[in-house]
């Protein structure tokens, strides 16, 4: 456990010593008050970008919270590590990467180079070919084998290749071509495939198999399943696979090796990250579902939120303002965790994107240059889609003991004609901040239950359990309309808020190093699990473990 206060990032000990003074002003104060203090307080605290709109007045900050907080940002050179971001600096410094999930959507076409070279021509090469297999498809002039359409798309990736187009797809389900069809495989537990594979047509299903490296075990295996089904029921028509199977890839010789033609290969670089990529042709299957017009809105409403995060002002800069309060809620008010509340069923997968998204960027124990932090990184994040959350783990965050800040995500419009749902729903979104923020006094409790009627004794035994203390934080992001643009803006949104916390923290948050042990470990036990021998090469619990499970097979 990391001793409380946290010590400072190196370089930034005055301006974090000057947040640590002012903990101690913002400390005994409750929103509550603070609230009927100033009116002014929402417009002081709230924020526009194009069809976004975030109030964090919830939050148990000042205007003072605020000034300190973006010369923190200052003193760390946030704006020169956006610009390093933008402009192609291989900032992901242990595996030697610039980081450019912005040009995957750079509309503007500006060039951006990466060692001297101008990376734009290659992106457009790709979206073009993006979009002439797409239209091919949903025209249906790339057919199945058999002529028949390709109707039912099966992605099979895992990470960044699954979670992205997964939840991208699922939240633009209104916009899907009628008749088409979606399964996304990642699991390797063979109910994954298997469940996709029993709803597949031999005749009209396109496989597409996502990965950066085209090595991970997982999707490998779950590809080469998929490969042996679709030989099985065509009569080991080898030559039909074409018509059936794509790629999207970094590893142009691994794809070549499954078998599959270069010319159904869509290519990505070692510049982008697997958890932001999305924006390259690992959104194939969003594409195809909802049309190449679409996917490009996707990217446009992302690029509107670069140009912003990049330009504006830290006071108006929305991921600006987000990842230095998440600094504020994780360092200095010591939260460990952070919930996302989509109330809207169609960003259900929300939650899961951005534990990827911010887990596995943030969730790091050294600085860029090795040396152990002294202060917590990046939260634990979790969710569910609103309202179905308030009937489980709500009652912890109004009375549990544990802090949680959570983004309620709402919008406006929605794309259904059931209008009382719609209601409902956004009366519950915001009741709950409402609710989190003010809390419930003892005498508020005392003056119900009398005029309820109950006897003074029966409330007093009551009081404690129905009191709420309140002065729990939240954000709230107003949407007009979950449209591809907005998604793209709100996506883009949590990346650079993500990238605002690695650079106060001084992380690297593009690698993911932490991942790789497991699978080392796995490839070990996997060859224990095959062998008729006792395993005995590791430790007793995991040599037993091995043992009792293979004991328990037969
Ligand atoms: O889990 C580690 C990871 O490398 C993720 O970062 C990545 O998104 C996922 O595996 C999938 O990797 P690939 O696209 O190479 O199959």
């Amino acid at each position: 456990m990391l001793a409380s206060p946290q010590p400072a990032p190196e370089g930034l000990e005055k301006p974090w010593q000057a947040l640590l003074e002012h903990l101690e002003k913002i400390r005994p104060l409750h929103l509550r008050d603070i609230f009927s203090e100033d009116p002014d307080r929402f417009d002081k605290f709230s924020i526009q970008f194009d069809e976004l709109f975030l109030d964090y007045s919830k939050n148990p900050i000042t205007e003072e919270t605020l000034e300190l907080l973006f010369e923190l940002a200052r003193q760390a050179d946030l704006s020169g590590w956006i610009e390093r971001m933008f402009r192609g600096e291989k900032i992901n410094n242990t595996e030697g990467r610039a980081v450019l999930h912005v040009a995957l959507r750079n509309r503007a076409n500006t060039p951006i180079k990466v060692d001297g070279r101008d990376v734009m021509p290659e992106v457009n090469a790709v979206l073009q070919q993006m979009q002439t297999f797409t239209e091919s498809v949903r025209n249906g002039t790339f057919s199945g084998h058999t002529g028949r359409p390709l109707e039912h798309i099966v992605n099979i990736g895992i990470g960044g290749s699954d979670l992205g187009p997964r939840m991208v797809s699922t939240a633009l389900r209104p916009y899907w071509k009628p008749g088409m069809k979606a399964h996304f495989v990642s699991n390797v537990d063979g109910t994954d495939i298997s469940e996709a594979l029993a709803q597949a047509d031999p005749e009209t299903t396109l496989f597409i198999i996502a990965s950066k490296t085209f090595t991970t075990r997982e999707t490998m295996t779950n590809a080469h399943t998929a490969r042996r089904w679709f030989l099985e029921r065509t009569k080991g028509n080898e030559k039909a696979i074409a018509r059936h199977f794509v790629a999207v890839s970094t590893n142009a010789e691994a794809v070549r090796a499954f078998g599959i033609d270069e010319a159904n290969m869509f290519r990505f670089w070692e510049w982008v990250g697997g958890r932001y990529s999305l924006w390259s042709a690992i959104g194939l299957p969003i594409a195809l579902l909802v049309g190449m017009e679409r996917f490009e809105a996707l990217l446009a409403g992302a690029h509107a939120m670069d140009n912003h995060f990049r330009h504006a002002p830290f006071e108006r800069n929305m991921a600006v303002i987000l990842g230095l309060l998440d600094i504020w809620q994780r360092n200095f008010l010591g939260t460990g965790n952070h919930a996302v509340l989509p109330y809207d069923h169609s960003l259900r997968l929300l939650p899961a994107y951005l534990q990827q998204a911010d887990m596995e960027s943030n969730g790091k124990g050294v600085t860029r240059d090795g040396t152990p932090v002294q202060h917590h990184t990046g939260p634990v994040v979790w969710g569910q889609p609103g309202t179905n959350g308030q009937h489980a783990f709500f009652q912890l965050m109004h009375q549990g003991t544990e802090p949680v800040p959570a983004d309620f995500i709402l919008p406006a419009q929605s794309h259904h004609s059931l209008e009382e749902h719609h209601r409902i729903l956004a009366a519950n979104c915001i009741a709950q901040t409402e609710a989190l923020m003010k809390g419930k006094t003892a005498s508020e409790v005392r003056r119900e239950l009398t005029a309820a009627g109950l006897p003074e004794e029966e409330i007093e035994r009551l009081v404690p359990h129905r009191t709420f203390p309140g002065n729990r934080a939240s954000n709230t992001l107003l949407m007009k309309k979950l449209t591809p643009y907005n998604l793209g803006a709100l996506i883009a949104l949590y990346e650079h808020r993500i990238f605002v916390q690695s650079v106060i923290w001084n992380i690297n948050a593009f690698d993911q190093w932490g991942v790789e042990l497991g699978k080392q470990l796995a490839a070990d036990i996997e060859a224990a699990l095959a062998s008729d021998a006792p395993c005995s090469g590791h430790d007793s619990s995991t040599n037993g473990l091995v043992n009792k499970f293979k004991e328990m097979t037969t």
